[in-house]
């Protein structure tokens, strides 16, 4: 369990973190990419640490893969990369530096590791989990091919390296109902999220889909009633799901993809006013690239990704510490499941 008062006095001392309005307004640039959502009195709280992280990337050869849930100052401030988990796990299978620090949560970094068991990819707070990846153990997996013998396991790479390793193939909320329309069976297995599994279901109507009882504690509070106040309440507005939410929602929705997918539909259409029924950081993180764009409540905070922070952050390119292992017995099969899924992605984009 890390130290937090012990923490704070290492960094302290070698570091100058106290909030900077000089170095605020030195990184002006920077700052200028969430000019919206960011105040220059918060900037100038998280400058100090963006400058001391980026430096440390530097002395350390380390690249920072941060998911699109991230905060602003992480997604503008200190990542490298930035990305959905399809486009972070196929990153991560290019980073030459020897050091990755995953700004997600913990599947994401363990998939980092899998795809590159000789680097080091640091966890900023290995408490960081996921609703999903907890619901489901490799027993689980073992269960439902019991139940229904012969059907390929489908599993969405929110799931442990365990889990991963059991399965047939893994599946983003970006690829999913390609995969499953691909799998060369009649029933597919999809765990462990039923609301994706659902939502693929009604895409693939030729494939009989089954799914484990797992849900995402952010998507599955959005109701049908939450999206149809919001139209009644400003007219022409645009709503867009993630498919993590239930069925009854994304039918209300006019848009439903992987968070690079409802960057994209957001760019692409640019709405007066729009509401993502996702994670918060999201609208925030585009919100000044798309200055036209207005965009309406309600969001829910994911509270695993919002435990990475840039303390955390410098704390481990600091110490070190927080290296993700996985047993290579575990890891060669589950990188067998998650490289079957990049690779089968890239043949049917092509
Ligand atoms: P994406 O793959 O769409 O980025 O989703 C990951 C996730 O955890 C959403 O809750
Ligand atoms: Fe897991 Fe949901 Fe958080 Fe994504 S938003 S990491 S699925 S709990």
């Amino acid at each position: 369990m890390l130290d937090v008062t012990a923490m704070r006095d290492e960094l302290r001392a070698h570091y100058d973190l106290a909030p900077s309005m000089e170095l605020a307004q030195a990184m002006a640039d920077t700052h200028a990419r969430m000019d919206r959502v960011v105040t220059m009195l918060d900037w100038a709280v998280h400058a100090p640490y963006v400058a001391a992280i980026n430096r440390l990337k530097r002395e350390r050869n380390a690249v920072v893969l941060a998911h699109n849930y991230m905060p602003p100052q992480i997604y503008h401030g200190i990542a490298d990369f930035v990305g959905d988990s399809l486009q972070l796990a196929i990153r991560a299978t290019e980073v030459e530096a020897p050091v990755i620090v995953q700004c997600g949560v913990h599947f994401m970094a363990e998939t980092s590791k899998i795809l590159n068991p000789a680097k080091t990819v640091l966890m900023p707070d290995m408490g960081a989990g996921c609703s999903l990846a907890e619901s489901i153990t490799a027993e689980g997996i073992a269960q439902m091919r019991a139940q229904y013998p012969g059907a390929p396991v489908v599993s969405y790479v929110n799931t442990t390296a365990e889990v991963k390793a059991a399965s047939d193939i893994c599946c983003t909320s970006s690829n999913a109902a390609q995969i499953v329309a691909a799998m060369d069976s009649d029933t597919v297995i999809m765990t462990p999220d039923k609301w994706l599994a659902q939502n693929v279901a009604a895409q693939v109507p030729q494939k009989r889909v089954v799914w484990w009882d797992g849900a995402c504690i952010v998507h599955e509070q959005f109701t049908p009633q939450d999206l149809r106040d919001f139209r009644s309440w400003h007219p022409g507005l645009k709503i867009i799901a993630h498919p993590e939410c239930p069925p009854d929602v994304v039918a209300e929705a006019d848009f439903t993809g992987s968070t690079s997918g409802i960057q994209a539909w957001v760019e692409r259409e640019r709405p007066e006013q729009v509401m993502l029924v996702t994670e918060c950081s999201m609208a925030s993180n585009i919100s000044d690239s798309l200055p036209e764009v207005e965009f309406l409540g309600p969001c829910n905070m994911c509270p695993y990704m919002q435990m990475i922070t840039l303390e955390k952050v410098l704390w481990s390119l600091h110490s070190m510490t927080g290296a993700v292992e996985v047993d290579p017995a575990v890891a060669e099969p589950a990188r067998r499941a998650v490289q079957r899924m990049i690779d089968l992605s890239r043949q049917l984009a092509a």
